[in-house]
């Protein structure tokens, strides 16, 4: 029991001195590029300016088409959850600008 408990103390230091001392090497990495943009529509100023602060357009256009209750309840979970300031009259134009530029209609 001792032994076991002094070979774990003994393992625990070794990764601690090995994770002591972190060199981070710098190094050029080639991501594919982001969508920045939304796509072009009724509203879409709007959308670009409360949706973009916190991701790219990316995290919204990756998503299937979306009807338009799904999409008022992202928005609702990016004010209410992330804390995101937009306010009722924008949001409903960005529903109004996803739904019809990312819904299935
Ligand atoms: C205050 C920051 C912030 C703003 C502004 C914001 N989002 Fe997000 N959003 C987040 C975070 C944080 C996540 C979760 C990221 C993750 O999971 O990696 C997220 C994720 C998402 C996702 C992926 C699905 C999900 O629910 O995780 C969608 C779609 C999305 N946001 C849409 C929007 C739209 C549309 C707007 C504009 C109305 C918006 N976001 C504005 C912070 C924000």
């Amino acid at each position: 029991m001792k032994k076991f408990l002094l070979a774990e103390l003994i393992l625990s230091l070794m990764v601690m001195a090995a994770q002591a001392a972190p060199s981070f090497k710098s190094r050029q990495a080639d991501l594919p590029p982001d969508a920045a943009a939304f796509p072009d529509g009724p509203n879409v100023k709007v959308a670009s300016q409360n949706c973009l602060a916190c991701h790219s357009a990316d995290m919204v256009l990756d998503q299937p088409l979306l009807p338009r209750a799904t999409w008022a309840a992202e928005v609702t979970k990016m004010r209410n959850v992330y804390k995101a300031p937009i306010s009722d009259a924008d949001a409903a134009l960005i529903v109004d600008y996803l739904t019809a530029r990312h819904g299935p209609n």
